[in-house]
């Protein structure tokens, strides 16, 4: 059985505030709302519907899941704590206007100490719907104040976060005539490989769907295509981009990589723990994922405010100094970058959560 009240990766550490589960028979609604912490503000992470094999595997998700973004959101400098949701179903077929305003009405009860989004198998149109029910919704279409598609963003953070593990490795934050592999060009991954030409970068991609990959090469001829993700990982690159799915760094790809930087845009980029010491022993600068990825959820935050997206992408740049200021840390406690990230990421929710202790007559 999952441990709710313990840490979902750690043994130590703190574990959820708050963990809800949501039923509405009628409408098929089965979803459960985690929120790691409320440490820097109201719970923000979006919401997953996804045909979970059992009620346990949707639990330990989200509570992964809900964690995870409270790390991201520290490091991504947002007054926003961590929280996460899974709806248990197939979206293609389960999906429906009852349902989704069901879910509204869950949300809403918790009275703002959650805020939704789009995540797998959920779309802007979909928070459109779940938000005539509840005011703790964003990642909503353009037509009512949304930001838009994230991915914009998610490309730029990752770029800045290449430009700062090239600064650290070589002095030098271009990533002028280096060698760049971008494993899935999809949403994010096609808008990297537009920064990457523009900077000067020679460019290699992989991806499963050729509809991507001739997308790309209408654009830039110039690019080069390797078969699939093996061939990626143990080509002779500068840097190795994930941007398709988490996982693929593991105990098989880490020893034959090439690369000199690990950047990308997929989420959970490390198969296990264990993985980041292991590249780090390679001598592999590894960016951590969550780190330079959070270009999207700082696009949908800003939504909140009533979205700029200036003031967005003004948020994202600073993508740059997080991840160097993550190297430095790494290199002055001893410790592989992505240990050094949750470190930072603790102390801030520390250092900023520890204000409310202050008393204020409001
Ligand atoms: N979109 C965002 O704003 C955002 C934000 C943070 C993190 N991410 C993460 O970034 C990654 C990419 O997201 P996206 O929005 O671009 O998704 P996407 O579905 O648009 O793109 C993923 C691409 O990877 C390809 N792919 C899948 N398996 C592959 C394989 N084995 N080898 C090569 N290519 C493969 C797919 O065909 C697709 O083109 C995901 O891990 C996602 O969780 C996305």
């Amino acid at each position: 059985m999952t441990n709710v009240f313990g840490s979902p990766h750690k043994g130590t550490g703190p574990s959820h505030e708050q963990v809800v589960f949501c039923h509405d028979e009628a409408s098929g609604l089965r979803a459960i709302i985690a929120i790691y912490s409320t440490a820097l503000g109201p719970s923000l992470g979006g919401t997953r519907f996804y045909p979970y094999r059992s009620e346990g595997e949707a639990l330990a998700d989200v509570l992964n899941l809900s964690r995870a973004m409270a790390y991201k959101n520290a490091l991504a400098g947002l007054d926003l704590g961590g929280g996460k949701a899974v709806i248990i179903g197939d979206p293609a077929t389960d999906k429906s206007e009852a349902l989704l305003r069901a879910y509204g009405r869950f949300v809403q009860s918790l009275n703002g100490r959650y805020f939704t989004a789009c995540d797998v198998g959920t779309y802007s149109e979909d928070m459109d719907v779940v938000a005539r029910e509840c005011r703790y919704v964003t990642g909503r279409t353009v037509a009512y104040g949304g930001a838009g598609d994230s991915s914009v963003l998610t490309a730029y953070g990752v770029y800045q976060g290449m430009r700062a593990a090239a600064e650290a490795a070589w002095g030098s934050p271009s990533l002028r005539g280096r060698r760049v592999g971008v494993e899935g060009v999809g949403k994010v991954g096609h808008r990297l490989v537009e920064h990457l030409r523009e900077d000067g970068a020679e460019v290699v991609v992989c991806d499963v769907n050729e509809k991507a990959l001739e997308r790309v090469k209408v654009r830039h001829p110039e690019v080069e295509i390797v078969d699939d993700a093996a061939a990626m990982v143990r080509a002779d690159l500068d840097v190795y981009s994930p941007c398709a799915l988490g996982g693929s760094l593991d105990d098989e790809t880490v020893p034959v990589l090439r690369a000199r930087i690990v950047c990308g845009g997929a989420n959970n980029q490390l198969a296990h723990p264990g993985v980041e010491k292991r590249l780090a022993d390679r001598g592999v600068l590894y960016a951590p994922d969550y780190v330079v990825n959070a270009g999207g959820v700082i696009q949908v935050s800003d939504e909140i405010e009533g979205f700029s997206f200036e003031r967005a992408k003004a948020k994202a740049t600073r993508i740059y100094d997080t991840t160097s200021r993550i190297f430095a840390l790494a290199a002055e406690e001893g410790v592989p970058p992505a240990v050094a990230a949750d470190r930072l990421a603790e102390r801030r929710m520390t250092s900023i959560g520890r204000l409310r202790g202050i008393w204020l007559d409001r």
